[in-house]
């Protein structure tokens, strides 16, 4: 877990900002989850045979009944849970919603995987037509350009898992052809085989990627459906002209997901950590609150996001004010929170030290923060409603009325612009 100081802010909000106008164009709302749920809901959703409930999944007790409550491990569960509490399948459909918030996994300290860490989020419910997830990949792209990324840089992993029921043969030629490597492959995989077998895909072991390479495509053995579902995502890809890596083994770490699955990279070397990813999950409502509601979505992470804008050399100045009132002597210290907030509502940024007493002190802190200007209200000014306006470059002195000087640092500032 880490701090986001002021300097990580900067990109934090940016972030946001950008998902903002692109997610609230195509008439996203926002919204936000409680960062505490009942964990069941995550067990149900997720599947109870993913690393991520077994594993990251950090979990409390409520005193009141004994209740196992966990810290939101992601947003999907939680986003759709809402979506049926608060009967939003009333609205016209699709809903579309955007979060932008903490998680938790507690995953191994690794480079690029914190146990906190933010998410920006979006989910569209009520739809299962195949143009809804190329609509979410779409505004992903374009928010990921808007980040200052590259379009040629930006690449897009997809594959489909298809529905539970061409899944279930899918596995039976799974299990058979990692018959003959049985003894090759991790002990964790040799587990996941007998308990999730889709999950041996996800595996990063040297030795299982190398047995990985020649099982069988899953996209052998769709049903039609998801099969024509498949087919039409990716014809609405070619006709918007974005690039896309068919990766078969792209499964995805949650059990919730049916049909397309995505992810997205830069640069597209090889074992890359993903900025984000997504799909559809058409069961996700049904499971956890016996409706029947298509959907689908995506997620990136933000530190991963903020780690490739710095990479690639987009660099936010902390902003710092122009200017730097000075006060010396207590009546000139109690005016100065008159002067501070005529200079808010004007919506002049102006830096102050109020707990100082010192002139020179006051001054070195201004020109430690580069103010262009400072405002000297001393004993005598404060009698007379008078402040000294001091050029820091050139160190001359004006004497201006306190009720002129909003005016006058208008003027000087302007000029500087
Ligand atoms: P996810 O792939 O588990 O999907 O997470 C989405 C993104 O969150 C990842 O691609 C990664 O950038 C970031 N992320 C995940 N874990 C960590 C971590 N420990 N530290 C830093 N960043 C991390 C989901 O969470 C799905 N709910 C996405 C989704 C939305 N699917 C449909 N709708």
């Amino acid at each position: 877990m880490k701090d986001i100081l002021a300097a990580d802010w900067l990109y934090y909000d940016s972030i946001l900002h950008n998902a903002k106008k692109i997610f609230e164009f195509y008439n996203f709302q926002r919204i936000e989850t409680p960062f505490i749920e009942k964990a069941e809901l995550f067990t149900k959703g997720i599947g109870k045979k993913t690393g991520l409930i077994e594993k990251e999944m950090y979990l409390l007790r409520n005193k009141e009944n004994n209740e196992l409550l966990a810290l939101r491990p992601e947003g999907t569960a939680p986003v759709m849970r809402a979506y049926l509490e608060g009967g939003m399948f009333n609205l016209p459909q699709p809903v579309k919603l955007y979060y932008f918030g903490p998680f938790f996994r507690h995953e191994k300290p690794q480079a690029g995987r914190y146990r906190q860490f933010y998410q920006l989020g979006a989910e569209i419910i009520g739809e299962d037509d195949a143009i809804i997830d190329v609509e979410i990949i779409l505004i992903s792209r374009g928010f990921l350009e808007s980040l200052g990324f590259s379009k040629k840089n930006i690449y897009l992993l997809i594959n489909s898992i298809g529905c539970p029921n061409c899944r279930h043969l899918y596995i039976k030629e799974i299990k058979k052809y990692y018959k003959n490597y049985s003894k090759q492959i991790c002990s964790d995989c040799q587990r996941r085989l007998k308990e999730n077998p889709l999950r041996v895909l996800d595996c990063k072991n040297e030795k299982c990627c190398l047995v990985k390479q020649e099982v069988p495509f899953i996209l052998d053995y769709l049903c039609s459906d998801c099969r024509d579902h498949f087919k039409l995502v990716l014809e609405y890809l070619d006709y918007l002209n974005i690039p896309y890596i068919l990766d078969k083994t792209l499964v995805r770490g949650l059990d919730y997901y049916t049909k397309t699955v995505f992810e997205f990279c830069l640069d597209g070397e090889e074992n890359k950590t993903s900025l984000g990813g997504g799909g559809r999950y058409d069961n996700l409502a049904e499971v956890i609150g016996g409706l029947k509601k298509p959907a689908v979505g995506v997620a990136f992470g933000v530190e991963r996001l903020m780690q490739e804008m710095i990479q690639a050399g987009k660099k936010f100045k902390t902003s710092t004010p122009k200017l730097f009132l000075v006060q010396i002597g207590e009546p000139a210290k109690r005016m100065s929170f008159k002067i501070l907030e005529q200079f808010r509502k004007e919506n002049i940024p102006l830096g102050e030290n109020l707990g100082k007493e010192s002139l020179r002190s006051q001054l070195k802190t201004a020109d430690r923060l580069g103010a262009k200007y400072v405002l000297i209200l001393g004993q005598q000014e404060a009698l007379d409603s008078m402040i000294i306006l001091k050029d820091m470059a050139s160190g001359l002195q004006e004497l201006i009325p306190l009720e002129k000087i909003i005016f006058e640092v208008k003027k000087r500032l302007e000029k500087t612009m």
